[in-house]
């Protein structure tokens, strides 16, 4: 993902392929109707840079015609594409542990008790990337509750990114991505994949208790119920603070009083859901007993204009 805005302008962007101020406009709000991507004018050099493999890639001679297919009914994959040359997934096990530490020791024990008595507890990583964030909060589910998938407990994971969504599901990883989990959880998280020394995988009960979407966090989402806990990490950052401020409301519109909203270390709920939340920790927040208003206007006639070629909301 881009880097947040900066102030110094960045050089004009040399190579194979002219890139005027039009062009770079015109990536933009693209990126910002389908995706909410919030990129500046410092970031032409870096646009250029990432997207010009895709030119040569779809065998384009220039922008324009780039332009036209991205914008074309037929130009959906190279939109998804687009986006992840325009972003970035990194991620991690047990990512900034203290949102884990709070889930096993605050969160988790009173849903489970609910779960154990025949409620229904669900839990939503909104930006799973390549599956790290979501399979840490199964395997600390898993830890405190063995018997989870019996229950009614499942964890939803989706990413805009179809790509990066099938390596969340496929749950494999190389041995020196997991080397820093301890060993007490990675040999109850993992095991090794047979014929391939370097890999292991994650284990099935764990897998038993995620379904996986793709989902667009800017676009109309499909959900009839209410979420106990959502992660939304290092993903809002990226998006401007009229669309942060929105997202935040519409957490709050799924989170019933007590419900928590887990968000990146350097992300602040602010705007209007800032009365709906209490804060509990570090970028963490608890759901209060405030009625969440409507929500303004959503989606936005920007989106709105996108939405039949925005990435939509679906299983996989
Ligand atoms: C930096 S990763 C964060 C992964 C994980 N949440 C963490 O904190 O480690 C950001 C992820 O957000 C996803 N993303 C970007 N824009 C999105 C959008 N509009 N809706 C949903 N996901 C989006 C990207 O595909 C990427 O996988």
């Amino acid at each position: 993902m881009t880097a947040p805005a900066q102030t110094t302008a960045a050089p004009p962007p040399t190579g194979d392929f002219a890139f005027d101020d039009a062009d770079f406009n015109a990536i933009a709000r693209i990126a910002q109707e389908e995706f909410g991507l919030h990129l500046v004018p410092s970031k032409k050099s870096l646009v250029y840079s990432r997207l010009s493999k895709r030119l040569r890639e779809n065998a384009m001679k220039d922008f324009g015609s780039y332009l036209r297919f991205l914008e074309s009914d037929g130009g959906g994959e190279e939109r998804s594409a687009l986006l992840s040359a325009l972003t970035t997934n990194v991620t991690n096990f047990f990512r900034e542990q203290h949102h884990f530490d709070m889930l096993a020791n605050e969160v988790l024990p009173p849903l489970i008790q609910r779960a154990r008595a025949g409620g229904r507890v669900r839990l939503w990583s909104s930006a799973c990337s390549s599956g790290q964030e979501v399979w840490s909060m199964a395997a600390t589910l898993h830890k405190l509750c063995p018997e989870a998938a019996s229950l009614d407990i499942r964890i939803l994971a989706t990413d805009i990114d179809p790509v990066i969504l099938q390596k969340a599901k496929a749950a494999r990883y190389a041995e020196r991505d997991v080397a820093a989990i301890p060993e007490a959880m990675r040999s109850a998280m993992l095991t090794k994949v047979a014929g391939a020394a370097e890999e292991v995988e994650i284990r099935p009960e764990l897998r038993a208790l995620i379904s996986f979407g793709t989902l667009n966090l800017i676009s109309p989402w499909p959900f009839s119920g209410k979420f106990d806990v959502i992660f939304c990490r290092n993903v809002a950052i990226y998006f401007d603070k009229a669309t942060q401020a929105l997202l935040w409301h519409r957490f709050a519109s799924l989170l019933p009083p007590g419900a928590h909203l887990m968000i990146g270390h350097s992300e602040r709920v602010a705007g209007p859901a800032e009365t709906l939340f209490a804060s509990v920790g570090v970028t963490a927040y608890r759901r209060n007993e405030t009625a969440c208003p409507p929500i303004p206007s959503f989606p936005s006639p920007a989106a709105k204009a996108a939405a039949p070629r925005a990435a939509t909301t679906r299983r996989s």
